[in-house]
C-alpha cells in the first residue's frame, strides 16, 4: 500500500508517468504535473474554484467544432500562441504572429499580381514584397498564402454575403522572390466572444478588438515556415491587440500612392495604398 500524502503526492504522480517512451513527452507530462500541482498549491485552489474551471473547459468544449476551436481563442487570449511564436523566432528572420482561426487550406492559386478586390468594397491596397533567405538570396521556390477579412470586418466563413474564398489566395514569388497582389485594407475585428473566452474577458474588462491585418504564411524548401501577420501602422487597436500578436517590425505604413503604369499593369484605381513586405526566412534547422 502506498499511503498517499501531502507531501509524497506530487513526486507519486510524476512516476506513474515515468514509463512513457517518447522523452520529450515525458518531460513535458511531468512539468505540467509540477506545474499544475504548483500552481494549485500556491493558490490555494478551493474546490468550488477546481469545479468552475473544469465547467469552464466543458463550456469551452461544447462551443467548439471542426470549425471553431474555443482552446485556441484561449491560448491566444492567455498570450501562450504568441509565447511560443516568440520562442521559436530565429535573429535575421521575419517574426511570427498567431495563425487565428480563419485559415483553412486549399485558398485558390492565383498569378502573381492577382487582383483579390473584385466585389469588395473597402480602400484597394497594393500589398508587395519579396521573400529572401537571412542573407538576402531571393528565395524562388517560395510560396505565400495569404487570407484577411472584408470590409465589414468580417471572414468570408462567418458571413454568408461574401463569395467562397473572398479574400483569400495562394502565390507562388517570381525568379526574384517578389510577390504582388491587390487587395483591401483590412479591418478591426472582435474575436469571438460568445463563448467561455468572452465570459473571461468580461470579468477581466478586457477589450476583444484585434488590430486590422493581412496574415501570410511562407514557405521554401529547406526553410522554416513562417506564419505571420502584416498590421495597419494607421489602427488605433496596434496599441491592444486582445491576442498579443502585434510585433513593431510588422507594423507597415499603408502609403497612399499613384502610379499610373502600375495601377494599369494591375488594374488598381489612380489612388491606392500600397503595403511593402520584406520577408526573410531563416533555414530549417
Ligand atoms: C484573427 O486573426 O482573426 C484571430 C486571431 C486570434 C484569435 C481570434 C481571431
Ligand atoms: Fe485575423
Amino acid at each position: 500500500m502506498k499511503n498517499i500524502t501531502r507531501s509524497n503526492l506530487t513526486d507519486t504522480v510524476k512516476s506513474s508517468f515515468s514509463n512513457i517512451d517518447d522523452e520529450r513527452l515525458k518531460h513535458l507530462v511531468n512539468r505540467l504535473v509540477h506545474h499544475l500541482h504548483a500552481f494549485a498549491t500556491e493558490t490555494k485552489l478551493t474546490h468550488d474554484e477546481w469545479r468552475e474551471g473544469i465547467a469552464f473547459m466543458h463550456r469551452a468544449a461544447e462551443i467548439s467544432d471542426a470549425s471553431r476551436s474555443e482552446f485556441t481563442l484561449m491560448s491566444d487570449v492567455l498570450g501562450l500562441s504568441s509565447l511560443v511564436d516568440l520562442m521559436a523566432a530565429r535573429p535575421g528572420a521575419t517574426e511570427g504572429s498567431v495563425l487565428g482561426p480563419f485559415h483553412t487550406r486549399g485558398s485558390p492559386w492565383v498569378g502573381n499580381g492577382a487582383n483579390l478586390v473584385r466585389d469588395n468594397a473597402g480602400e484597394v491596397v497594393l500589398l508587395q514584397g519579396r521573400v529572401t533567405d537571412i542573407e538576402g538570396k531571393p528565395l524562388a521556390n517560395a510560396t505565400i498564402d495569404f487570407w484577411q477579412n472584408a470590409d465589414n470586418g468580417m471572414y468570408w466563413q462567418m458571413d454568408d454575403s461574401q463569395p467562397q474564398d473572398n479574400l483569400r489566395c495562394q502565390i507562388k514569388v517570381d525568379a526574384d522572390g517578389h510577390f504582388e497582389l491587390a487587395t483591401i485594407r483590412p479591418r478591426p475585428y472582435l474575436v469571438p466572444t460568445d463563448g467561455p473566452v468572452g465570459e473571461l474577458l468580461r470579468v477581466s474588462h478586457r477589450d476583444a478588438w484585434r488590430p486590422a491585418h493581412f496574415h501570410i504564411i511562407v514557405e521554401a524548401p529547406g526553410y522554416r515556415s513562417l506564419i505571420t501577420e502584416v498590421f495597419d501602422d494607421a489602427d488605433p487597436w496596434v496599441e491592444k491587440d486582445a491576442v498579443f500578436g502585434v510585433r513593431a517590425s510588422l507594423v507597415r505604413p499603408f502609403t497612399p500612392t499613384t502610379d499610373e503604369a502600375t495601377a494599369k499593369r494591375l488594374g488598381l484605381p489612380a489612388h491606392y495604398l500600397k503595403v511593402d513586405l520584406p520577408i526573410a526566412l531563416a533555414r530549417a534547422d
